[in-house]
């Protein structure tokens, strides 16, 4: 039995930190755990000071559990990890909503993002992923995997499925990368905000006087025409699918190919059997932990595994550190395709867990496998110890991938 902590007399690190190498957990998580107990304390770049949830069960008992710890950002109880999040607050979309609304939102796009749904765009995804890589053959190497890959294969598909113009896609890469970047000011990521929503609005007019087939037109039909939704509303649910799909699946695509990069045998398996790649790619999505930190507040006085929690307290689940919990992942460090990853919380759980994971799957599944079968020869052109990751306030990432084949 762990002792409940006292306010008072904790040393609360500081959150976020780094990482040490792409594979691991961010330094400071094995500390946080030595203690034993599932939840402790850190404190974020404003001096708050936050409960930090590293168990996996605490993690699922924080996230399914949407009355007591709430997801509202413009709340000033929500705790902000990075200044640039103070924007973020304003936003009125259902990621950062509690039901009734965010159940009134989300449910009617749910049959939008089924595994059927999903299985239907695969064709369209891998036409993308086919396109990227003739480029990408045709250049003199060295290439930055990143630009010319990882990042137009997600904005290209969401603009696909979304129904939104293939040549506003570097547009829309732009202004996300200034959203999500970690180092990005409060100013740039506000700027980058207003750029997206003034897009959105004059989309969304252009779709209501003609009708299109994406799913931007379906949903004009479903919550504008029905009055469910004001333009404006359903222009922040757009870039909320826009810029939630965009940076994450690309950080994993990214990630994914230098983790594979890295591991020859996993990649010579993968050749002889293909059907393997879902395995992998739920073992990179536990790894990984691309979106770590998932914040919430505590609307009531409660507990967490047992420690108790008031009121108002700031909650971050460390995502990265509960996909590490030895009591349901055995030597978890260790990439291995054929444990069973899928009970990881790599894309949250409960109400709010990730509506887009069955494109993030298909995405990663078709990219992943599509670049080592075109291009057998793919290698990084500097020392893996080179490759710079991104900010730790952002979501996990690499800045650049220099690859040559
Ligand atoms: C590897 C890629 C991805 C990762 C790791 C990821 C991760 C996550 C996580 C952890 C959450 C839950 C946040 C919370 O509980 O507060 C979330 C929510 C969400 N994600 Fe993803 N995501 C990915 C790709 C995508 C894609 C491709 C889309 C495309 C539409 C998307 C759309 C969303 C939306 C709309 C939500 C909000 C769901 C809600 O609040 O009900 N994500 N994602």
């Amino acid at each position: 039995m762990v002792s409940p902590i006292n306010h008072d007399d904790v040393q609360a690190p500081e959150f976020p930190t780094a990482r040490g190498c792409p594979f691991a957990e961010p330094s400071g998580y094995a500390t946080l755990r030595a203690g034993g107990a599932p939840v402790s304390r850190v404190t974020l770049y404003d001096g708050r000071q936050v409960w930090i949830v590293t168990g996996y069960e605490a993690a699922r008992q924080v996230l399914v559990d949407n009355e007591g710890f709430s997801s509202v950002r413009n709340d000033p109880r929500f705790p902000a990890t990075a200044p640039r999040f103070a924007a973020a607050s304003k936003i009125r979309n259902f990621l950062g909503m509690d039901p009734p609304d965010h159940t009134r939102q989300r449910r009617p796009l749910t049959s939008s993002f089924t595994v059927k749904r999903m299985a239907s765009y695969r064709p369209g995804i891998q036409r993308i992923v086919d396109g990227l890589l003739d480029d990408l053959l045709a250049k003199e190497p060295t290439v930055d995997l990143v630009p010319a890959f990882a990042l137009p294969v997600p904005s290209m598909a969401i603009c696909h499925i979304l129904g939104v113009p293939y040549a506003d896609h570097s547009f829309f890469e732009e202004q996300s990368r200034r959203i999500v970047h970690g180092e990005s000011s409060l100013e740039e990521s506000t700027q980058a905000f207003a750029n997206i929503r003034s897009y959105m609005a004059d989309l969304i007019d252009a779709k209501r006087r003609e009708r299109g087939d994406g799913l931007l037109d379906e949903m004009v039909t479903i919550f504008l025409d029905s009055g469910e939704l004001t333009r404006d509303e359903l222009s922040e649910m757009a870039l909320l699918l826009l810029v939630a799909g965009h940076e994450t699946t690309a950080n994993a695509i990214a990630l994914g190919v230098l983790t594979l990069l890295e591991r020859p045998v996993v990649r010579n398996e993968l050749g002889r059997t293909p059907p393997l790649i879902s395995n992998v790619v739920e073992e990179l999505l536990r790894l990984l932990s691309i979106a770590d930190g998932v914040p919430r507040f505590a609307t009531r006085d409660t507990e967490i595994a047992g420690q108790p929690v008031a009121a108002g307290d700031g909650v971050i689940v460390a995502i990265a550190a509960s996909n590490r919990d030895t009591a349901v992942f055995s030597d978890p460090d260790t990439f291995d395709p054929h444990r069973s990853a899928r009970r990881h919380l790599a894309f949250g759980y409960g109400i709010h867990q990730c509506l887009g994971q069955n494109l993030a799957r298909a995405e990663m599944e078709i990219a992943l496998s599509t670049v080592f079968t075109r291009i057998p020869t793919l290698r990084l052109a500097v020392p893996p110890e080179e490759i710079q990751l991104k900010h730790p306030a952002g979501l996990h990432g690499v800045v650049a991938l220099p690859v040559t084949w």
